[in-house]
C-alpha cells in the first residue's frame, strides 16, 4: 500500500561534540555500529517506511555521507572482476536510487528546528518524517514503518514517544498529555528539557516525527529557544491547538549513537545478534565476565 508519507528529512549537521574525538574528521553519522555507519540504519527504516524521497540536511565536512549511498562504480567494477559476489551486494544494498536523494546545506548549526526547516523547499507541500540518524532501533517492525502505518489511520502531526527516568527529563522534549490509549497519546503541550521537577510527564520525544508542512511555515518566525537553539519541538507546539498533535509509543528499543555509552551499547546490542560476529562476541563477553 501506498502510505502517504513520500518525503524524509535526515539532519546530519549537527557539530557532534558528544562523540569527540572521534567525531573530529569523521561525522558521527559515519561512525559504524557492526559493519554499516550509523547513517545507513536510518535510511533502511526510511525505505521499509516506503519513503521515497531522501533529504539530507549536511554541512561543510559531511561528503561522505551522500558518497556512501551513491553508486560507485570502480569499487563495483572491481569487485565484479574478482568474483566478490557478498561484497559486491553488500556494496549495492547502500545505493539510493538515481535521482531520489538531495543534500542541502544548513551553513551554521543553529539547531534542529533550523536544520529541519533548511529543507522547506524540498518538503513542499505534504506531510514529511523527521529521521535522526543517532537514534538507531532495535524493533521487530522497524520503528518508521510502525509510524507512517499509524499515520495512515489516525493522521496529523506524530512524534516517536518514550518513557524516561525522571531525572533525565533535562535531556529531551517532555510532552503534556491528554487522552493515551497506550500507544497513541495526544498531546497539550510540550516543553524542551525541563528540570525533572517541572516536567509535567516523563514522556519524551526521540528521534523519528511524521509533520504536516505548516511546522515549516512556524518555523519561518523562528527565534532561539532552550540552548540558544532553533528548537523543532517550539515549532510543533504551535501546532497544539489548531492541528492534531500525537505522541506514538513504539516497540523496540533505542539506542542513542550520538553519545559514546548508547553508541557502545548499540554495537554490542547488534553484534549479538549479527550472525558474522554474534558467537564470537558472545564467547568473549562470557569471558570477560568470569
Ligand atoms: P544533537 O542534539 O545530537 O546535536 O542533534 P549534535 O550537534 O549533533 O551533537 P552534540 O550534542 O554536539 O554531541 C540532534 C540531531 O539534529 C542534527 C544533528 O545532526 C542530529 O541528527 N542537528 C542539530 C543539525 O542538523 N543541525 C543543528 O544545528 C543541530
Amino acid at each position: 500500500m501506498a502510505h502517504n508519507v513520500r518525503k524524509a528529512v535526515f539532519p546530519v549537521a549537527g557539530l557532534g561534540t558528544r562523540l569527540l574525538p572521534a567525531s573530529k574528521a569523521i561525522p558521527k553519522e559515519m561512525a559504524t555500529v557492526v559493519d554499516r555507519p550509523v547513517i545507513q540504519y536510518a535510511i533502511e527504516e526510511a525505505r521499509s517506511a516506503g519513503i521515497e524521497e531522501f533529504i539530507f540536511v549536511t554541512c561543510r565536512g559531511k561528503a561522505s555521507i551522500e558518497d556512501h549511498f551513491d553508486v560507485d562504480v570502480a569499487l563495483e567494477a572491481e569487485l565484479r572482476s574478482k568474483g566478490k559476489d557478498d561484497a559486491l551486494e553488500d556494496v549495492a544494498s547502500t545505493e539510493l536510487p538515481t535521482g531520489s536523494f538531495t543534500c542541502i546545506r544548513q551553513g551554521r548549526p543553529l539547531g534542529l528546528g533550523h536544520a529541519v526547516w533548511c529543507a522547506k523547499a524540498l518538503v513542499g507541500n505534504e506531510p514529511f518524517a523527521v529521521v535522526l540518524p543517532d537514534d538507531v532501533f532495535l524493533s521487530d517492525k522497524p520503528v518508521l514503518q510502525q509510524m507512517t502505518e499509524a499515520y495512515d489511520r489516525v493522521g496529523g502531526n506524530m512524534l516517536a514517544v518514550v518513557e524516561v527516568p525522571r531525572e533525565k527529563t533535562n535531556k529531551y522534549g517532555i510532552l503534556d498529555i491528554g487522552d493515551d490509549d497506550g500507544t497513541i497519546a495526544t498531546v497539550k503541550g510540550m516543553v524542551e528539557k525541563p528540570n525533572p521537577a517541572d516536567a509535567p510527564s516523563t514522556l519524551s520525544v526521540v528521534g523519528r516525527y511524521i509533520l504536516q508542512p505548516e511546522v515549516m511555515t512556524a518555523l519561518d518566525d523562528q527565534e532561539p529557544g532552550k540552548g540558544g537553539e532553533i528548537q523543532l519541538t517550539d515549532a510543533i507546539a504551535r501546532a497544539i491547538g489548531h492541528q492534531k498533535v500525537v505522541g506514538f509509543r513504539y516497540e523496540g528499543e533505542r539506542f542513542d549513537c550520538g553519545d559514546k555509552a548508547g553508541f557502545v551499547m548499540a554495537n554490542l546490542a547488534f553484534g549479538l545478534r549479527n550472525k558474522d560476529v554474534g558467537p564470537s562476541l558472545k564467547k568473549m563477553i562470557a569471558q570477560l565476565s568470569r
